[in-house]
């Protein structure tokens, strides 16, 4: 990679989650330049002026609306744009709108920089991720997805409450499509080396199957529970960018459950879903093959299934 500017940024879609997500990279010091771009011009300069408005609170960058023109150079390219869910819409009609929005965006990035890293975060963000790819023509590990990065946090902050533990000390991932065919990978969750299920009952909980039932339910309707009640999720995907960023530019190698395309997990390959991976600088460097029961595999492959059938219908 040259001629990229490793401490440059570009957020693509300044809506509630493209402004949250810039707002955090913005106080995480992680860059010294961010680029807005919306289709909405005036909505990412509001958006750019109230952000660099708490930077003498933060580290010094610059923050501004820009064009295409203006992220030749950036390291990293994040796409948070796309049309949310009207009601009467199916999600096939929403699958189909923003991929449309896509064949818009994307080759209008890769025309003016090839070498970036894009982290796709627009739903359905597995379909999406695989259409960016397709659409980019980028090598497969620098278009990769969030995932279900924001569904691991929820069902780690669930899990610590319900144990009352430090949701940092809780290593346990959500795998699979981002979105209802999602797996709570039990069989390999612990709580700092401990199984799960002997950490419940060192803290009094013994109902592991209904326990287990309700925490993957929860985190599986958490979006749709905050949608009822504020119209948008956004600080919850916002944290999340931000930990995908600073593993990117610190190089970190650290394991997240990002969407890229798979190769025979699980035999499972040509679509993109989420396993956890080593995340560094140059994106994704390999998917981590947890060990899952044999009814996580089955799950596992129906998700994929899932998605197999909407890309096969709208791409
Ligand atoms: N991956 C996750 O975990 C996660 C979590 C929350 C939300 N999301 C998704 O993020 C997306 C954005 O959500 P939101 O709440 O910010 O929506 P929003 O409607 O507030 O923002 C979308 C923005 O995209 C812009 N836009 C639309 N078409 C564009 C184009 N062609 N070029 C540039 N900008 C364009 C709009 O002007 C708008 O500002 C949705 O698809 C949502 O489902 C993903």
């Amino acid at each position: 990679m040259s001629g990229l500017n490793y401490r440059k940024v570009a957020v693509i879609g300044c809506g509630f989650v493209g402004a949250a997500s810039a707002f955090a990279i913005m106080e995480s010091g992680l860059f010294s330049e961010m680029v807005l771009i919306d289709a909405n011009k005036e909505k990412a300069e509001g958006e750019a002026l109230d952000i660099s408005h708490g930077l003498p609170f933060a580290k010094p960058m610059k923050i501004y609306a820009g064009d295409y023109k203006d992220i030749s150079d950036a390291y990293l390219i994040i796409v948070t744009a796309g049309a949310g869910q009207k009601p009467g819409e199916t999600r096939l009609d929403l699958v189909k709108k923003n991929v449309g929005i896509f064949g818009s965006i994307i080759p209008q990035i890769a025309e003016v920089n090839k070498d970036a890293i894009m982290l796709i975060v627009a739903n359905p963000v597995d379909i999406l991720t695989y259409a960016a790819k397709q659409l980019s023509g980028y090598p497969e590990n620098r278009v990769f997805g969030s995932g279900t990065t924001l569904d691991t946090a929820r069902f780690k902050y669930l899990l610590g409450e319900h144990l009352q533990v430090d949701s940092r000390s809780v290593h346990a991932f959500i795998i699979g499509e981002h979105g209802d065919s999602e797996i709570a990978a039990w069989s390999s969750a612990n709580v700092s080396g401990i199984p799960i299920n002997d950490f419940c009952e060192m803290r009094g909980h013994f109902e592991h199957e209904a326990s287990m039932k309700a925490i993957a339910e929860n985190v599986k309707n958490s979006a749709y529970g905050i949608i009822e009640k504020k119209g948008a999720t956004y600080y919850g995907i916002a944290m999340s960018v931000r930990r995908i960023c600073e593993a990117i530019v610190r190089d970190e190698k650290t394991i997240l459950p990002v969407s890229s395309i798979q190769h025979d997990n699980y035999g499972i390959s040509d679509v993109a879903l989420s396993m956890p991976a080593i995340v560094g600088k140059n994106g994704v460097e390999t998917t981590v093959p947890i060990s899952l029961s044999d009814s996580e595999v089955e799950a596992l492959k129906a998700s994929a299934a899932t998605l197999k059938k909407v890309i096969d219908e709208v791409l």
